[in-house]
């Protein structure tokens, strides 16, 4: 866990292994190149440096300074600088800099006001995804510190340091959970994390198990999870602002299937082993209530996490099966490898009868979407644009975007069962679609917004800011859209 410190007072005055400045693109601070007596300027004007973002180069010793070095990394355009930039300009150089054994980061910022998002950078920059690996020396490639400075800032400056180190760690928080392989984390273990981590941070936490769900009559998730020896789950985290002015009810849903197989219409073998991100949505709903509950937004929140195992055995659901959803509507299983919606069905009706007034899910919900928009952007799907319009406008001012996917009522005819209110599957064509007009059957009208992640919340490459593996997106989308609620 990295220390985090919001400092004030000269640049001449930071200690540490290094301190981190910025440089835009031509640009040269005064402040910086006096502090080390023209260092920057000849960087320039040499063209070993010209501040585009991913570059990076390092004074040792600088006279001056107390720093044993000083890192000048780019940030590119002044004019595109935004704290989109800030977060990945910091996470680019942290990586850099903590492969380099430098642990104690100072960052000077002459702009106090993107203190969170380089905090959150410098923490997503951090992490990376080995915690099962054993190679001691591994931790010396962790930060232990990262502190911003400024010349003044006051509380603002810590102010927003503490809420970076708030939003950064319940990303990792996800990305930590996404990426633990299916034999350790089982829904069981999932909502034993869930419970750990709601006594921690004050949460009102409920567990409901198999025996309880079969009574309450959440039978489309009971078929996904019948085919396996794990039990499922169905885990509440509950958050309720102290004095609220708001009548409203938020409702967080995450697709949790720890594993999926696909079930009986089994997945190929090629890719399976990354189906351990399948509960994706799960994580990101843990990780932004881990945050909500120290934040203390101003309305009230409720996260609905269902969880299961999809596999195959004798006692897997068949294609062809019919279950009877908590709504009382019937689906006819024709893909057992469509099971998120399945899960989530059962979910969002839950939620609607605890009384939420709006509902946004995230879920690794189809391979269509990744045809569709790449892992650049998560799908958007909603039956309200004002309320898609809020969802999404959260997600873009912290770096996670969204496509408005269409939702039509002509797709609703892709779904047809000859046998059962419903069938669990579209035809061949607009996967996507069919997977969130499947859900919005359920919703009632409420304001609504799914988000398709399958494609987002796993990185099969490194970028210069964020490491291999799983994002946690979006956390950051759900925190902001808590915070500015009303
Ligand atoms: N978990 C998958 C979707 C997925 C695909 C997530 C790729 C991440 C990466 C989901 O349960 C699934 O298998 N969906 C099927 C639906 C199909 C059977 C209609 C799919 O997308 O192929
Ligand atoms: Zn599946
Ligand atoms: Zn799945």
């Amino acid at each position: 866990m990295i220390e985090i410190k919001a400092q004030e007072g000269p640049l001449a005055g930071i200690e540490g292994d290094v301190v981190l400045v910025l440089a835009f693109e031509g640009e040269v601070s005064s402040t910086v190149d006096q502090a080390v007596a023209g260092w920057a300027t000849e960087l320039f004007t040499s063209g070993e440096f010209t501040g585009k973002p991913c570059e990076l180069s390092i004074l040792h010793r600088p006279a001056g300074l107390k720093a044993k070095r000083l890192a000048i990394a780019g940030a590119g355009k002044r004019d595109r600088f935004n704290a989109i930039e800030m977060r990945k300009a910091v996470a680019t150089a942290v990586r850099t800099l903590k492969c380099k054994a430098l642990k104690r980061i100072c960052l000077w910022i002459e702009q106090p006001e993107f203190a969170q998002s380089a905090v959150e950078g410098a923490i997503l920059g951090d992490f990376e995804p080995d915690q099962l690996k054993t190679d001691p020396k591994k931790v010396e490639k962790r930060l232990t510190s990262f502190t911003v400075c400024a010349a003044n800032g006051g509380s603002v400056l810590s102010s927003a340091a503490e809420r970076g180190r708030i939003v950064g760690e319940a990303q990792n928080f996800a990305r930590e959970l996404e990426n633990e392989p299916a034999n350790h984390l089982t829904p069981l273990v999932l909502a034993d994390r869930a419970k750990t981590m709601a006594a921690e941070f004050g949460l009102d936490c409920e567990v409901m198990d198999e025996a309880q769900l079969r009574e309450l009559g959440m039978g489309a998730l009971l078929g996904v999870s019948q085919g396996s020896d794990n039990p499922p789950a169905f885990i509440l985290l509950r958050y309720v602002p102290a004095d609220s002015t708001s009548a409203d009810h938020l409702a967080l849903i995450g697709k949790g299937v720890t594993f999926d197989t696909g079930g009986v219409s089994i997945k190929p073998a090629d890719g399976m082993e990354k189906m351990k991100y399948d509960m994706g949505g799960a994580a990101a709903v843990l990780g932004a209530m881990r945050a909500i509950a120290q934040l203390k937004p101003n309305v009230r929140i409720t996260a609905f996490v269902p969880t299961v195992e999809n596999m195959v055995s004798g006692r897997a659901q068949r294609p062809g099966d019919i279950v009877t959803s908590l709504a009382g509507k019937t689906v006819e299983v024709l893909n057992t490898d469509a099971e998120g919606r399945l899960i989530l069905i059962d979910a969002i009706t839950y939620a609607l009868r605890q009384g939420c007034t709006h509902l946004v899910d995230a879920a690794t919900l189809t391979g269509a979407i990744v045809v569709a928009l790449g892992h650049v952007h998560v799908g958007a799907f909603t039956n309200n644009d004002e309320f898609l319009g809020r969802v999404m406008a959260a997600g873009k001012s912290v770096g996670e975007s969204m496509w408005h996917m269409p939702l039509d009522d002509e797709y609703k005819e892709y779904l047809r069962s000859a046998f059962a209110d419903l069938p669990n599957i579209g035809g061949r064509w607009g996967g996507a679609i069919t997977a969130a007009k499947f859900l919005q059957d359920f919703v009632e009208d409420k304001p609504w917004v799914h988000l398709d992640i399958a494609g987002t919340a796993w990185l099969d490459e490194p970028k210069p800011y964020l490491a291999k593996g799983p994002t946690g997106v979006p956390v950051r989308t759900f925190v902001n859209l808590a915070l500015n609620w009303n």
